[in-house]
């Protein structure tokens, strides 16, 4: 049987720095476990506007959808700020997901023990905190029709829409009604029905399909802002938030927070089986791409290394290995290796980019 595929986008800023450390891990799982990947790399964001004067070409978008999983890793900074909108860097990430139909985007926000010192929340609010959002990534007010600036009269008037069918809301809650039954088996739906129709129709349709398809799982709603009030207000009371496009954006950054720091948190965009069983899948750090600390190798690279690992375990199947990886980051945070990112106020020497993903290795060696 062929290699499983792999097609690296490391994009701008730190995403080829974090994603250098990612590589040196494929290459280890090939040489110590026999898990061996066709690895294959090209360009999207701003470097492929440099290059190609788009951030995504054609060709990378079709290579995107023949691959097994697409490994990226930020895009954009403040050199593309001008350019105009078609082409600016996220309009390269915004094309895979839409046109992969990434649907399910699986933001997981887990605090490793030796971090909870350094949430901005006290300790005993998040230590243990482990809850995944579920944000929906293909539709809502980031794709919705009609869009743009227009001149009213005299003056401009910016519109978006906020849209969402009920296949779309429905696709996206089974996804996180699957995902509770692994891990809680509670879903908290968020959205504004106070406020808005589309918020109206998503809470009538979560709830149809889990009492159709779901009574074993636990489901509440709340207002998206309220949501917000909850999650920093006693974080562990969630499991699986399922959220729209816009509301998930938000949501996961504050969430990311919760667990120390931007640079650890993962994710996994996930959409409809493919023929070979294996869902489409784009595997991506949270984090962006901080041009203020690019190419100075200080970049924390594990929010990218457990997007690998999050694509060990849905995407290759591998549970055992991806526990492995997970395990090997939390053993190198509790041995207090720390990317700059994660220094506390009792402050200390942080280590590089490279450094840090050396531990790692060092850690996966130690686990054989
Ligand atoms: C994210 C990012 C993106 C988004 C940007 C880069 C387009 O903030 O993945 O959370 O808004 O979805
Ligand atoms: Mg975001």
């Amino acid at each position: 049987m062929a290699n499983p595929s792999i097609l690296i986008l490391a994009g701008d800023g730190i995403g080829p720095e974090v994603m250098g450390e990612v590589k040196k891990i494929i290459t280890w799982y090939g040489d110590k476990r026999g898990l061996n990947f066709d690895v294959s790399e090209d360009l999207v964001g701003g470097c492929a506007y440099d290059a190609h004067g788009t951030p995504l070409t054609d060709a990378t978008m079709a290579k995107a959808q023949e691959v097994d999983a697409v490994l990226l890793g930020a895009v954009g900074g403040p050199k593309y700020d001008n350019l105009d909108f078609s082409v600016k860097p996220e309009r390269g990430l915004l094309r895979l997901r839409k046109e992969m139909d990434l649907y399910s985007n699986l933001r997981p926000a887990q605090c490793f023990d030796a971090l909870a010192d350094f949430s901005s929340l006290k300790k005993d609010v998040v230590a243990g905190l482990d809850i995944m959002i579920v944000r929906e990534l293909t539709s809502g007010v980031y794709f919705g029709e009609p869009r743009g600036i227009h001149k009213e009269g005299n003056e401009r008037v910016g519109i978006n829409t906020q849209r969402y069918t009920e296949s779309e809301i429905a696709r996206v809650a089974r996804s996180a009604f699957e995902l509770a039954r692994k891990r809680g088996n509670k879903v908290c739906s968020m959205e504004k029905a106070n406020v808005m129709e589309s918020g109206i129709l998503w809470r009538q349709v979560v709830q149809e399909i889990h009492d159709a398809e779901y009574p074993d799982v636990e489901l509440s709603h709340m207002y998206a802002d309220a949501g917000a009030m909850q999650l920093t207000r006693w974080p562990k009371q969630f499991d699986v938030i399922v959220t729209d496009n816009l509301f998930g954006d938000l949501l996961s950054d504050l969430a990311a927070m919760l667990t120390g720091s931007l640079g650890m948190l993962p994710s996994a965009s996930l959409g409809a089986p493919m023929e070979n069983g294996r869902p489409k899948a784009l595997y991506e750090p949270v984090h962006g791409s901080a041009p203020d600390i690019a190419g100075q190798g200080k970049a924390n690279p594990i929010a990218c290394i457990l997007s690998f690992a999050m694509a060990l375990r849905y995407s290759f199947n591998e549970l055992a290995e991806a526990d492995r990886l997970e395990k090997a980051v939390e053993k190198v945070l509790a041995d207090g290796v720390r990317t700059g990112d994660l220094m506390g106020p009792e402050g200390g020497t942080p280590v590089s980019t490279t450094e840090m993903g050396d531990a790692i290795i060092a850690a996966l060696d130690a686990s054989l």
